[in-house]
Formats: structure tokens, C-alpha cells, sequence
């Protein structure tokens, strides 16, 4: 995620030599440097002494031990931090790092081609302009939705953190089907990606709701209201919402952990 953030901000204009990457391993430093031009460090404290804005980007099980390293920076009250890892609430991220602004943000993974939905919710130590260049830091890489309350960023999870998957699912099925019905993996690949690609262009575009074009393209008793009716009939609404659901209660269980 950290990379897909570092492209987002390079691509958005950032200059590659401001931003201060921090990684264990000297191979992924190495590439790092190599492939985006940024600095590279193995120093937490000395990187996050110099920043004004932190990203922590580390995996949740791994936060407790990379803040220690980051507080041998010293005084961080004029730091704002974004943090990406999932679960790790602001109340626990203030135990960790103080009084200090903190950002908490669930992003995805199309960040990584400047497409990303990420969600956002600021601590009360964050000042507006700090929330301004939190939003502008996470626009970088796509959009940035901030909500009201920190609870909703579990909701977020279940929509957009890992919505991408949902997607490669019905991808995955789709192809499937298609090979059942007689086509060649590569032409149903091909027919089922330029479908996905076209239909979220088409509902991006915002002018109509996802479902009057639905309805559009379904003519009564036409082929696409069999699909439909099938999809309906076998509980397609249900089974989304119970997976979304089951998503958000898990990243509130991972978040007590
Ligand atoms: N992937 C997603 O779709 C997604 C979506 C939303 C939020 N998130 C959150 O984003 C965070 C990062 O996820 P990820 O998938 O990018 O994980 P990842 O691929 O494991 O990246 C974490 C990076 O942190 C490095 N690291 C480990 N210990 C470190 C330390 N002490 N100091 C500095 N760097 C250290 C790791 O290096 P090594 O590989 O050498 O250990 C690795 O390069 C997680 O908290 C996750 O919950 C991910």
C-alpha cells in the first residue's frame, strides 16, 4: 500500500526525493529507491524527525513495535500522522503516539493505478488545515471520503477496503460461466473485463443511477431479465449485503484484538 501511495503522490506531482520511505529490508530499499527515485531509510526516528507528515503503512500486528521506533524521534506534536493500518483505532493510535494530530484512513488496493477509495476520519488534536492536507495527500492516489464518526470506517472496509475483491469475485464467476457456456477462456477473459471496465464507466459517469440503467438494458422478458430474475430468485441481494455485513463485523472484531 505504501508504494501504491508513494506512485499516487509522484504521479500527482510530489517530488520522489521529498518523500522518505522506510523499510526493514535493504532488497525492497533498494528497489524502492531504483524504481520510484524516493530516499530510502532503515531509521524510522531520523525519517519521521525530518517529516512533517507520517504515513504509517506497516501491517496492524507490527504498529505497536514500529511506534516505539518512530518515538525516538522525539517530539512529534507538530506532526501529522496518517495511519492505513486496519483495525488500529485512534484511541489506541493516541496511547501509542500521544496527543498528537492522527488521521486514520482505510484505502484500497487501485491505489496503486491512482484509483483508489479510500475513507477517512480525523482525531480531535487534527487541525483543519492538518484534515485538509490529509484529504489532499489521500486524493493523490484517488478519492477520499471523509466520515462522521470513526466507527463508520468499518463500513468503509466492507464497501470500498475490500469492495476490489467483490468484484474479482463476480470477474471470476462470470468467466467461469462463460467456459461452461462454450467460449474460450481468452475470449470470455476478454468479453468479461471490457464489460466490467465499460459497465463501472458508465455508472461513474453519475448522470444516471446504476439502477435506471439497469433497468435500460432490461427489456421484459428479454434475455438480461432472465439473468436478472435468476440472480433475484437465488437471493443476489441478500447474499450481498450478508457478505458486506460479515466485513464489517470482522473488522471490528480484528479492531479489538
Ligand atoms: N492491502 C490492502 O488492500 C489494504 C487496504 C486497506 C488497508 N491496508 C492496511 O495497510 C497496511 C499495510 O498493508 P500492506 O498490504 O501494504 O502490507 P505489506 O505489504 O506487508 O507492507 C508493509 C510494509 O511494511 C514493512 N515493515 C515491516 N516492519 C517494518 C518496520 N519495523 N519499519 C518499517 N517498515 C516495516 C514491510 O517490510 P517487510 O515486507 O520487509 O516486512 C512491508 O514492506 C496494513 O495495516 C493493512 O491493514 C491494506
Amino acid at each position: 500500500m505504501a508504494t501504491a501511495i508513494a506512485r499516487g503522490l509522484i504521479a500527482n506531482g510530489t517530488d520522489p526525493s521529498v518523500i522518505t520511505m522506510v523499510d526493514p529490508n535493504l532488497d525492497q530499499r533498494t528497489l524502492l529507491q531504483d524504481t520510484l527515485g524516493v530516499t530510502v531509510s532503515e531509521d524510522a526516528a531520523s525519517a519521521c524527525k525530518e517529516a512533517s507528515t507520517i504515513l504509517l503503512a506497516v501491517k496492524p500486528q507490527v504498529v505497536e513495535a514500529v511506534a516505539e521506533q518512530i518515538k525516538l524521534a522525539g517530539d512529534l506534536s507538530d506532526k501529522l500522522l496518517i495511519s492505513i493500518a486496519a483495525g488500529i483505532t485512534l484511541e489506541a493510535l493516541e496511547h501509542l503516539f500521544g496527543a498528537i494530530a492522527i488521521a486514520r484512513a482505510m484505502p484500497n488496493t487501485p491505489a496503486l493505478l491512482g484509483l483508489g477509495a479510500t475513507g477517512l476520519f480525523v482525531n480531535a488534536y487534527t487541525t483543519t488545515a492538518q484534515q485538509a492536507e490529509a484529504e489532499g495527500f489521500i486524493e493523490a492516489f484517488g478519492i477520499c471520503v471523509t466520515v462522521e464518526r470513526e466507527e463508520l470506517l468499518d463500513a468503509v472496509t466492507a464497501v470500498s477496503g475490500s469492495g476490489p475483491a467483490f468484484y474479482f469475485l463476480m470477474i471470476e464467476e462470470m468467466i467461469k460461466a462463460g467456459i461452461k457456456l462454450g467460449l474460450s477462456p481468452n475470449d470470455v477473459r476478454n468479453l468479461t473485463l471490457q464489460t466490467a471496465l465499460g459497465a463501472a464507466t458508465m455508472a461513474a459517469q453519475g448522470d444516471v443511477e446504476p439502477d435506471e440503467l439497469r433497468q435500460r438494458v432490461t427489456s421484459p422478458n428479454g434475455t438480461t431479465h432472465a439473468a436478472i430474475t435468476a440472480m433475484q430468485e437465488n437471493g443476489y441481494g441478500e447474499i450481498i449485503e450478508k457478505a458486506m455485513i460479515a466485513c464489517r463485523d470482522r473488522a471490528i472484531q480484528l479492531g479489538k484484538v
